[in-house]
């Protein structure tokens, strides 16, 4: 399928955003593994969440689908039944990353693979510190890419220091180390997102942190929950930045996760002159929540480094977006991670916006772009990459001619409704 955008009138009105793609599946996942029934409201209806529910079903979980709520039968922590067939993770590097952990501490048999993007994104970052505690664990190309095959059980206690700084890895080892001998200790040099440590915790886990180290121990069981997932700030992202574009645009996003740790977006948006307003912020389950409202204003550069990149990395390539409008020059350093999400990021960003007559320069680890000349139009790829495809259509908003997005049916791995929403904000 390809999407045909071209430039709109303001922004206006209301858009739910779909719910947050890493608290549900976080919500599936661990929700199984508590003594009782975990009743999800608002869980995210995307391709990834169902890759998540399909394995854990794999492993015996029943999950009822009630509409606007889900109900997940917990097993308890040991549970799980050997699948019968090989996991399907699909297109999601959280529902493979966060298995493995998890299957590294169960005492049978897995495999688990995806699709062509799932299999030729790095493992060896998690595998590594898996074999460590002593799981049996083994993949393709020397150990580092899907399918992977897990013998697990027998976990030891380690003490490990992340050197990628990576919440899908950070959440395998806590999983792992809740069926270690000892418990485990991660040391965290940046600060990734902290959905896993906050559910945990509330589940009765036995965590604790202390600045960068972050302890688990075992405990007998995990108590269910009562879950509801806010909007996701990375979906949010696409209209904060469309809408801070588009002169004349004024909309609200109800009930959007503003966690710390994902919030990167709105500093970086601020800091290029956005206006963002974070209305009712309170705390719900665990997430603070807040609505936040974005008024169009006009933007420059910024310069984003390592600190921040971790807490926006999802929302770079719709920053690129954003950069290109502004005024003057922006760079993006220390953010080579995003050469090894859904397709290479750095390559697609820099790859579409030259396509569209953006001055961008690709550097190892970011890029550069001069500003100010906005977008000329033409034909980009989503490269089965959802976010790519979405800040493309953001482009397409403010672009001198059409846009056309090929391969925009990616959207549907974290927002099925997103070519429609962005329709009706925007007036003809
Ligand atoms: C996620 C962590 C991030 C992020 C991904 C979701 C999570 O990946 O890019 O979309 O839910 O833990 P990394 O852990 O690889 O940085």
């Amino acid at each position: 399928m390809q999407t045909v955008i071209s430039a709109r009138g303001p922004l206006k009105g209301t858009v739910r955003v779909p719910s947050d793609k890493s608290i549900s599946h976080r919500s599936v996942i661990f929700g199984a593994l508590a003594e009782g029934r975990t009743r999800v409201e608002n869980l995210l209806r995307a391709d990834d969440v169902h890759s998540s529910m399909d394995c854990m079903r794999g492993m015996g979980v029943q999950i009822e689908d009630r509409g606007e709520v889900i109900e997940i039968k917990g097993r308890g922590l040991f549970g799980l039944q050997e699948p019968v067939d090989v996991l399907n993770c699909g297109n999601s590097g959280t529902t493979i990353r966060l298995l493995s952990g998890l299957l590294a501490g169960q005492g049978f048999l897995s495999i688990l693979t995806g699709d062509g993007s799932l299999r030729r994104r790095p493992m060896a970052r998690v595998i590594n510190p898996l074999r460590l505690m002593g799981a049996g664990i083994d993949a393709r190309g020397d150990g580092n890419y899907a399918p992977l095959v897990v013998r697990g059980g027998g976990l030891k206690s380690i003490e490990y220091t992340m050197p990628v700084a990576s919440a899908q890895v950070k959440s395998a080892l806590l999983l792992a180390g809740l069926y270690s001998e000892g418990g485990i200790d991660v040391i965290e040099p940046k600060a990734t997102r902290d959905h896993t440590e906050r559910m945990l915790r509330a589940m009765g886990a036995g965590l604790s942190q202390d600045g960068e180290r972050i302890r688990i121990r075992p405990v007998e069981k995990l108590q269910p929950m009562e879950i509801t997932v806010p909007g996701d700030i990375s979906s949010a992202a696409f209209f904060l930045v469309a809408a801070s574009l588009v002169p004349g645009s004024e909309v609200l996003l109800p009930g959007v996760g503003v966690n710390p740790t994902r919030a990167g977006i709105v500093t970086a948006l601020r800091g290029m002159g956005a206006d963002i307003q974070v209305l009712n912020q309170k705390e719900e389950g665990g997430e603070p929540v807040g609505d936040l409202l974005v008024t169009s204003a006009p933007l420059r550069g910024i310069t984003l480094e390592a600190d921040i990149i971790p807490s926006l990395i999802d929302e770079l390539p719709v920053l690129a977006v954003a950069m290109a409008v502004a005024e003057g020059e922006s760079r993006v350093k220390g953010a080579a991670e995003l050469r090894v999400k859904e397709t290479d990021r750095i390559k697609a960003v820099c790859a579409n916006l030259a396509a569209l007559g953006v001055d961008i320069t690709e550097t190892p680890d970011g890029f550069i772009i001069r500003g100010g000349r906005g977008f000329a139009g033409g034909t980009v790829e989503s490269f089965g990459d959802h976010r790519i495809a979405m800040a493309m259509g953001v482009a397409g908003l403010t672009c001198r001619r059409e846009i056309i997005v090929r391969e925009s049916e990616a959207v549907s791995v974290s927002y099925p409704g997103f070519w429609k929403d962005l329709d009706s904000a925007a007036s003809v």
